[in-house]
């Protein structure tokens, strides 16, 4: 059954579902919506894969290839898609922003006038050109991911950065409650297959140019977009 989203009530289903455990949550994430795929970054969100797919096998993922991931990022997505069994739309940024980018600012652009250019480029337009296309995502935003950017991140939102007034959107983060211990647990118990970058100290996984391990006690995002500001660890692809 596939609702309007001006036929949910928000703040009650999110008071409700905060209770409840991220399987439930993706349950009636699927239960709401059938046009709604899951946002896969190639990282330990691969743990939404495992708990929809026990659900409906033909649940829906998607990721988003920007050209710059690891080659460990790529093979494991592909090694999830065998895994599973399952097609994942790769995504892919269209040809003619991404080259006047790098003609005019070369490919480190991001290192001298922030990386919100490039993410614009090579992550949000496609972001925005695939969610026309639903009516409902499913991310693996968690509030410990950054203290300063995702401290308040709801389990279901109306998606205020991606709806237009023609297409609303909902936007649905079923591990907002959970913590990196919670998610590694569960990787750990069930036997899920991960990005082996994580065997090498990396804990958040984004671009390689903007991704690095992190050391002992160092928060998770201080290995993404190391020269930024933690208040600018953004890409946009979760703006409010
Ligand atoms: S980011 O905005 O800083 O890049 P992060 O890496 O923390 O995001 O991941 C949070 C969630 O955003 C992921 O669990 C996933 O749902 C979505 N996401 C991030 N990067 C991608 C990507 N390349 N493709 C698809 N989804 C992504
Ligand atoms: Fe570009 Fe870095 Fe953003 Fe990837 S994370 S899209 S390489 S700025």
């Amino acid at each position: 059954m596939t609702q309007t989203t001006t036929k949910l009530d928000f703040p009650t289903l999110d008071a409700d579902l905060s209770q409840q455990s991220p399987q439930e949550i993706i349950k009636r994430a699927l239960s709401l919506f059938d046009n709604i795929s899951i946002s896969f970054s190639g990282a330990e969100d691969v743990v939404l894969i495992d708990m929809a797919y026990k659900m409906n096998p033909n649940v829906k993922v998607f990721s988003l290839d920007t050209g710059r991931l690891h080659p460990e990022t790529y093979q494991f997505i592909d090694r999830v898609r065998k895994h599973y069994g399952i097609a994942i739309d790769v995504v892919y940024p269209e040809a003619a922003p991404v080259e006047a980018l790098v003609k005019a600012k070369g490919l480190f652009s991001f290192y001298e006038d922030g990386h919100q250019e490039c993410c614009g480029v090579r992550k949000v337009a496609p972001l925005r050109r695939k969610l026309a296309t639903l009516d409902a995502w499913i991310t693996g935003q968690r509030k410990d991911q950054s203290p300063s950017t995702r401290a308040t991140v709801p389990v279901i939102q109306a998606d205020g950065a991606f709806s237009t007034p023609e297409h609303s959107l909902v936007k649905f983060n079923p591990l907002a409650n959970w913590s990196s211990a919670d998610v590694w647990n569960y990787i750990r118990a069930l036997e899920v297959p991960y990005n082996s970058l994580h065997e090498r100290g990396f804990i958040s996984i984004g671009c390689e140019p903007c991704t690095k391990p992190t050391l002992p006690q160092q928060h998770e995002r201080e290995g993404r977009w190391w020269w930024e500001e933690a208040t600018q660890k953004e890409c946009g692809l979760h703006a409010k």
